[in-house]
């Protein structure tokens, strides 16, 4: 068989360290530092980040080991793995081509949040925050000069009940499933429509099942009623006793920061409505990013990994030490590690399970084309450990420096892509002159983060051009990198009015930038990891194993080889079939209870 010869000698890291932290470069991005804080806000905190944790234990780890010791064995990028370790070809290189579609459809995505940290941190630079700040406490002054005693007593009660009622609300909400709400929206929507109301109800409510769906939705309704009165009677009472000065301040600092809330909001939705400039900043991001991989894999990816990993490092603890001096940093610590059973839904350990393979990288063969790229043998557990480490690290850092500012602001912690965009600024209007430093970090932070990601997102497929089609380096990153330009231009317009896709989002609730993102990290990431883990545990040569784990210690090899078989496919098979909708978990769970 006619074998493609790599061109010799292969590329290869300086250092065993320098391709740990590349690889940990590739794991730490956008995923860590706007994704983990955001779905843990979503999913009720401590025990959601512990059933992260086990995730990444028992799947991410194994199938971390799994990738590297592919790509250590087969010295080829993902496609080309498979049929040298076999010498010959074969089905698995299939999973290579999923991995090269799925970087492309990730980057896709990725460099136009990317290119938003970018534009962020230009505009730091300039001190965005400052004439929002300014306008907002001109609005804010103007507003208690105008407003009557009475106007401004409701504003101020009515901003804090919202703050106070929306975690107790979630709560009560987060005991229905996703069937009961939807009945009851239907069940809604229909009596709003009928002209006699009350015969419409009782006719509907003639349906046992529906009847049932309906009076748990309102018992439910009836609890944040309630609650909500308490709340009330509550805050009333607090902002009674406050004397006129207490309450004209309070109100004023509240709605200053409602103010600059809203202007934040504007500011980041414009950024990312504007398709053109989304696009601009994302060639941008992507000029650097084919820079660093045209420039080779020790002297473009290890050398800049080895300058910005620890710059992200340094950057995350200065910020986490800074949120360590906020008043909202208790909270925040007790939100991301006490575990509170009652505020998750087992549907969120699905998420936890989806997330561990986006932030580790795995799944679609960046860890198996880094480690080709190393012709040791030795170490490979330790050096998955750490690489697992530092990604973890990194993320319940980043939960330490954005909560504490969340908290401290009044803001939720569910506010998605907003969240890193719009509540940030926030704190860094408020603080002032300091602020814009802390700005400038932090989106330069981010904007690292993304980059050392999106280098091993292209070296995947750029790889496939140098190993298997003899392609030389920068024209392979060139090639590849305008080619995701290209596939980057649906997902930058994906929410400017003006584009074609403005209406893609329709019922379906997902925007075309959500759907590249929900494909490649929901289905191709888990189902790549699954074969990844099925061809280690069952398919792999012994011989060839072998050779890699030689130092490992014997149990820890047993331990690997029983996880990679068994559980870590068991567990993704559950994943997928709840996906696909065999069965509800929150149904079944609820069933139980
Ligand atoms: N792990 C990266 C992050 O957390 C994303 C990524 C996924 C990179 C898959 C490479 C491959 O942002």
């Amino acid at each position: 068989m006619n074998q493609p010869t790599p061109p010799v000698p292969r590329a290869e890291w300086k250092s065993r360290f320098g391709f740990v932290l590349a690889a940990a470069g590739s794991a730490v991005g956008l995923g860590n530092i706007w994704k983990f804080p955001y779905i843990t806000g979503e999913n009720g905190g401590g025990l959601f980040v512990l059933i992260y944790l086990a995730c990444i234990l028992l799947i991410g780890l194994p199938i971390m080991i799994a990738e590297i010791m592919i790509g250590r064995a087969g010295q080829r990028q993902p496609i080309g793995a498979f049929e040298a370790i076999h010498e010959k070809k074969n089905a698995w290189s299939g999973i290579g081509w999923m991995g090269v579609v799925a970087g492309f459809i990730i980057l896709s995505f990725y460099i136009v949040v990317a290119g938003w940290a970018m534009d962020y941190t230009l505009k730091s630079v300039v001190n965005f925050t400052k004439p929002i700040e300014a306008t907002a406490a001109a609005e804010a002054d103007s507003f208690i000069a105008s407003a009557s005693k009475d106007e401004i007593k409701a504003f101020l009660v009515e901003t804090k009940v919202a703050h106070e009622l929306r975690p107790k609300q979630s709560l009560f909400e987060s005991q229905l499933t996703k069937q009961e709400s939807n009945s009851y929206d239907r069940f809604a929507a229909a009596i709003e429509a009928a002209e006699d109301k009350q015969e419409a109800r009782r006719r509907l409510l003639t349906d046992e099942d529906l009847k049932r769906d309906v009076r748990k939705v309102e018992e439910i309704n009836k609890k944040v009623a309630k609650a909500k009165f308490e709340i009330s009677n509550q805050v009333e009472r607090s902002v009674n006793v406050l004397t006129e000065r207490q309450l004209l301040a309070e109100a004023k600092t509240a709605k200053r920061r409602a103010l600059i809330f809203d202007k934040m909001a504007t500011a980041f939705i414009n950024t990312a409505t504007n398709g053109w400039q989304s696009l601009m900043w994302a060639a941008l991001f992507m000029m650097v990013t084919i820079g660093v991989v045209a420039g080779g894999v020790a002297a473009g990816i290890e050398r800049a990994c080895r300058i910005l990993m620890p710059t992200l490092f340094a950057l995350i603890c200065t910020m986490v030490l800074y949120g360590a001096f906020q008043p909202g940093f208790a909270e925040a610590i007790s939100f991301v590690f006490s575990p509170d059973p009652s505020k998750l839904k087992a549907s969120g350990v699905l998420e936890a399970l989806g997330h561990a393979f986006f932030t580790l990288s795995l799944g679609m063969g960046a860890m198996m084309t880094y480690g080709s790229y190393q012709s040791s043998k030795e170490a490979l557990l330790q050096e998955s450990l750490m690489i697992t480490f530092l990604d973890t690290l990194i993320a319940l850092l980043a939960c330490m420096m954005i909560f504490p500012i969340t908290f401290s602001y009044g803001q939720e912690p569910t506010a998605g892509p907003g969240l890193v965009f719009m509540s940030m600024p926030l704190a860094f209007a408020e603080i002032g002159a300091g602020g814009m430093l802390l700005s400038i970090l932090f989106f330069g932070l981010l904007f690292f983060a993304a980059l050392t990601s999106a280098m091993s997102l292209l070296e995947v497929v750029a790889s496939y051009l140098i190993d298997q089609k003899n392609w030389t380096r920068p024209s392979a990153a060139l090639a590849t990198g305008l080619l995701t330009l290209a596939v980057a231009v649906p997902a930058a317009f994906s929410s400017d009015a003006d584009s074609v896709l403005a209406n893609w989002k329709g019922d379906y609730g997902m925007d075309f930038f959500d759907t590249m993102d929900h494909l490649a990290s929901n289905w191709m990431l888990p189902l790549g990891g699954l074969f990844i883990a099925v061809y280690a545990g069952w398919v792999m040569p012994r011989r060839v194993q072998e050779a890699e784990v030689k130092d490992m210690p014997g149990w820890a090899f047993h331990t690997w080889l029983w996880l990679v078989r068994i559980v870590a496919p068991a567990l993704v098979i559950i994943v997928l079939l709840q996906k696909v909708g065999v069965f509800d978990i929150d149904e079944i769970v609820a069933g139980f209870r």
